[in-house]
């Protein structure tokens, strides 16, 4: 199929290939989504099918008022309220108990949603021309990171889904926080994101943080947890900041006849670059909000260039560090040297 490329001012032709059961990508703050009707089954269908999603693991559903909220999900707890009210529109999925005329598909079985409101302006006109709430799981194809860009959409997707808005590149450049309220009593973080641990418990008090596999018996996780989502084609290594040191990183690498890549600071950039070595900034030093906006751009610039090995930075683990060092950590299959 064509792959329409579509700008700011085609939503409405965009908002009516959603309607027909066409799935279109569309950019959010976070990184692009891969929409369709979520009240569509067969168009749901055609997500998982576009990105070779695995079947179980579900999406999440996208609203532009929260009028929708009380026809998708059953109590709403005052907790929910609260971080709807702080922190929407904005980059925090919220899991509630599901209900109403929503594709079974969306859910993959599930009884619980997840509901997020979105804040860039595309997506919010998006569906609102649209009128029905959007499923829409990050737009890359499984197994590759989330896209940032548009062209990025186009690479993986191109020929499998019916449009593309080009929005530019995104702000967060990081997937959204899941935050599991089905049980308000204990809430819990499924996987962090633009919205930090301390803000939510700023407002809700006590948060658990349970991302990825922990023990078996404690369900719900966010079930996408359990794939290997962020993996680019080479190997990487992320350089701890108590270990062998970017020096011997990248000597113990060159040894081994690798060609390496920096995916790092300006600092560390600056300090250990020769003429061997292919980098990518992230920014400056300690700035892990510019290093979250820049990661997947900087994993999937690496598939274009000769490394074979990609060393990466660690950041610190607070607000939006915690999120970026999860998806890091992902794409390294938690490999430190
Ligand atoms: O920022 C984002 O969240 C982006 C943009 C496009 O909105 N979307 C996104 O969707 O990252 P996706 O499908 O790539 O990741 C959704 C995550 C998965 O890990 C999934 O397992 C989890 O949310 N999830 C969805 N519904 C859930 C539910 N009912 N219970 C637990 N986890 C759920
Ligand atoms: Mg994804």
């Amino acid at each position: 199929m064509e792959t329409k490329w579509l700008k700011e001012t085609d939503i409405k032709a965009a908002a009516e290939l959603l309607r027909q059961g066409e799935v279109v990508s569309f950019p959010t703050e976070t990184v692009y989504g891969l929409g369709a009707d979520a009240t569509n089954d067969q168009a749901v269908k055609k997500i998982y099918e576009a990105k070779g999603r695995p079947a179980d693991n579900p999406l999440i559903i996208h609203v532009a008022d929260l009028d929708q909220i009380a026809e998708y999900a059953v109590e709403v707890s005052e907790k929910a309220e609260t971080v709807m009210q702080h922190f929407w529109p904005g980059p925090c999925t919220i899991v509630l108990k599901k209900k109403g005329p929503l594709a079974p598909t969306v859910t993959a079985g599930l009884s619980t949603v997840g509901i997020r409101m979105p804040s860039h302006p595309i997506a919010l006109e998006l569906i609102r021309a649209c009128g029905k709430p959007l499923a829409a799981p990050s737009a890359n194809s499984s197994g590759k990171p989330s896209p940032t860009a548009a062209e990025h959409v186009y690479r993986d997707l191109n020929g499998k889904i019916s449009g593309i808005i080009d929005g530019g590149e995104t702000g967060v450049g990081l997937e959204s926080t899941v935050l599991d309220l089905s049980n308000p009593d204990q809430p819990a973080i499924l996987r962090p994101g633009g919205i930090s641990q301390a803000e939510l418990e700023a407002v809700i008090g006590p948060v658990l943080f349970k991302p990825g596999l922990t023990e078996e018996t404690e369900a719900p996780m966010a079930p996408g947890m359990k794939y290997t989502h962020y993996s680019p084609v080479e190997p990487v290594l992320i350089v701890a900041k108590d270990g062998t040191g970017w020096e011997r990183a990248i000597h113990q690498c060159e040894a081994a006849g690798e060609r390496v890549g920096l995916l790092a600071s300006e600092e560390i950039i600056h300090a250990f670059k020769s003429e061997t070595t292919v980098t990518f900034s992230l920014g400056k030093s300690g700035d892990s909000v510019t290093a979250s906006k820049r990661l997947f751009k900087g994993l999937r610039f690496f598939e274009e260039t000769e490394a074979t090995v990609i060393l990466a930075e660690a950041y610190d683990r607070e607000g939006i560090g915690e999120a970026y060092m999860n998806r890091l950590e992902k794409a390294a299959a938690d490999k430190y040297i």
